[in-house]
Order: C-alpha cells, then structure tokens, then sequence
C-alpha cells in the first residue's frame, strides 16, 4: 500500500514540475523569444509574433527590418499578414495603419508599396478619399511619381492620349499649367538648381560666389558670373581656342531682376510679344539671375549657329560641365525656341550624364534630382 502510494506520488509531482516547467518555465518559447531576439525583433513584437504563431513566416522572411516595424505596431492586424509580409520599408510613422485603410480599399502589395513610397501622411490619406483606382500602380510605380499629383497624371493622360511614364514626367515638370501660373520659388543657391517657366526665383536672390570675368573672356567688364562656372568657362574657351583657332567670350552671363525685366521688355519692344515669350524669360524666371548661364558669342563672327566655335561648343561642352539648355525643336518641354548660344553650367558629372541620356535639363532634373 504504502509503496504504491509513494509511487502515485511521484508520479503527481512529476506531473506538477511537467506542467510548471512548460506552462512557466516554457523552455520552447524561451528558445523561440531568443531566435527571434537575434534576428533583432523587439520585445513586443515578438509578443505578437508568438501570440499570433508566426514564427515560421518571420524566420522564412528576409524582410525582418519591416516585419518588426509590423508586428510592433498597435495598429497590428493578423489577417492583413499576407500583405504586410510583402511591404517595402517605408518611414512613414503610421504606415500600419495607412496600410490597413489601403488594404479595405481593396490595394495589393505591390498596389500599396508604390502608393506608400509616392507620399506622405496627407498625400495617402488625400488618395483614399478616392474610389479603388485600378492604375494606380502605373503612374505610381516611377522613381520620380508624386501621389500628390495623382489626379493630374490621370487628368494629363486623358487629355493628351500619352503613355503613363510621359504624362507623370510632364506634370511633374509643370506642362500642365501655363506658363508662369502658380510657379515655384527656388530659394536656395545650387549648381544643379532648376529654373524655368515654373521655378522662379525672388527678386533679391543673388547666386552664391558672384564674380567678375576677366574682359579677355567676356564682351565687356560688366559680366558676371558663379566661380566655380567661369573657371571651366576659361578652361572651355582657351581649349575651343587651340582646337579650332577661335575663342569663345561671355557676350551675357549674370543678369539680376532688373536687368532681366530691361532684356525681356527690350525683346517685347523690339520683336513683340510671341517672339519675346519664345526667347526671354520673365524676371525673375530667367536662369541668367543663378550667376550659372551664359550666352555666348564667336570669335568668327557675330551670328553663333553654325558656327566653328557652336559645333564646337555642341560636341565638347559636357567636358566642362556646360550644356545645350534649350535645344532645337524641344521647346514644348523647356518653354523656349532653339537658343544655341545660351549655356548653362551643370557641374562636369551631370553635363556628361544629360549628354549621353539626350536629355532636356528639365526632364534630367525631374528625372534624377528632384528630391
Ligand atoms: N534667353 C533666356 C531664356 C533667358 O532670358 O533667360
Ligand atoms: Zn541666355
């Protein structure tokens, strides 16, 4: 009697110590909380990876970075896993719970990864007032796509019958207004700044490291210009000098507000209106006022195209950092008729770049720069 109950015993303490070391000891989820550990989730979401059993999706992900942003947020929701498991990374504080409002309205992935890293907080929420768009992912999947102008793109393409990578390119640029309408204010000074039709300028912006040009490389010693912009200026036409027996001279380089208004009226006054909105910009619109553009005139003679020193120009410009701004028959994308005298220093890796992409610096910097 006795030993038997000596062995019922053990056997109920066996099964107490069975429990308490599963139930609070739990050396599984010890050993699970300190994979997950490693793999660098934080406490609380690995609370929910365990709570919701999603321990093997994680450890088969490479995606942890983003799963951990998930699975530690509040706004957490176990069914909208599938989608979540596949999401880019995004800074955005509350991209769970944009994500969750995306996925009611019925967006996939690779949907809401392209509307996700196209804008900020407002822009989404701005976004989901709208029905589903079904093409959402076409304008949106572009590098340079604004989900702030998603209504334009879809408004842009209608009209004008274009591909999706065109329209959103061309509204991002401004072609969708008119000229001048509600354009931009560029504050800061860069050798990479886009001015145009659509990015003005204040009155009193002055370009950073405003020099004289030396009168032996300019028309008079009134010309100015950026530093860093004469200085390969020199360089271009003492080069152009010994390679086609002419130099090249700043005929107009800086020109501040006032001056502009006097060039664009002169051209009104003498040419008229058309002629001079084709070949003047406004004040305060004219890349002339950046300190980084030029017009140029030949040693050879006093028209410029077709020039020694133009064709010159035409194939080694980049080599210096200048480029072509308003070529010929592009002028519904820069807003200017062919100038071939008007250069406009870029700095020497963006010249070669926008040489060989055959671009407008208008699309280049839409393309690549604008941030
Ligand atoms: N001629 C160029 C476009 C200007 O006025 O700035
Ligand atoms: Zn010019």
């Amino acid at each position: 009697m006795k030993r038997k109950l000596n062995k019922k015993n053990i056997i109920i303490i066996s099964i107490i110590i069975l429990i308490i070391v599963v139930e609070i000891i739990n050396p599984i989820k010890l050993y699970n909380k300190h994979v997950l550990k490693q793999l660098n989730y934080s406490n609380s979401s690995i609370e929910t990876i365990l709570k919701y059993g999603k321990k093997d999706e994680v450890l088969n992900s490479k995606n942890n970075q983003v799963l951990d942003k998930i699975f530690s947020s509040k706004d957490y929701i176990d069914s909208n896993f599938n989608i979540y498991k596949d999401l880019n990374n995004s800074n955005l504080t509350n991209f769970v719970s944009l994500t969750n409002k995306l996925i009611n309205k019925g967006y996939n992935t690779l949907e809401i990864n392209s509307i996700l890293k196209s804008g900020n907080e407002e822009d989404i929420n701005n976004f989901l007032e709208l029905d589903y768009q079904e093409e959402a992912k076409e304008y949106l999947k572009f590098d340079f796509s604004k989900l702030s102008k998603y209504q334009e793109y879809v408004d842009y393409k209608t009209k004008n019958n274009l591909d999706y990578e065109t329209s959103v390119l061309y509204v991002n640029i401004g072609l969708n207004k008119n000229y001048y309408e509600d354009a931009n204010t560029i504050k800061d000074f860069s050798i990479t700044m886009l001015v145009n039709k659509y990015n003005g300028l204040d009155k009193d912006f002055i370009p950073d490291n405003l020099i004289s040009i030396d009168k032996e490389y300019a028309i008079d010693s009134k010309q100015k210009g950026n530093k860093e912009m004469i200085e390969n200026f020199i360089k271009m036409s003492n080069d152009c000098k010994q390679e086609t027996g002419f130099k090249i001279i700043v005929r107009s380089g800086y020109r501040d507000y006032k001056s502009q208004e006097d060039t664009y009226n002169l051209y009104l006054k003498t040419y008229g209106l058309k002629y001079a909105e084709s070949y003047a910009a406004h004040p305060g619109f004219s890349e002339h006022q950046t300190g980084l553009a030029v017009d140029i005139k030949a040693q050879s003679s006093n028209t410029f195209a077709g020039t020694k020193e133009s064709k010159w120009l035409l194939e080694n410009a980049y080599k210096y950092g200048f480029i072509l701004r308003y070529p010929d028959d592009l002028t519904d994308i820069t807003g200017y008729k062919y100038e071939s005298w008007h250069y406009r220093y870029v700095g020497l890796e963006i010249a070669k770049d926008i040489k060989d992409k055959k671009m407008t610096y208008d699309e280049y910097y839409i393309r690549y720069l604008d941030k």
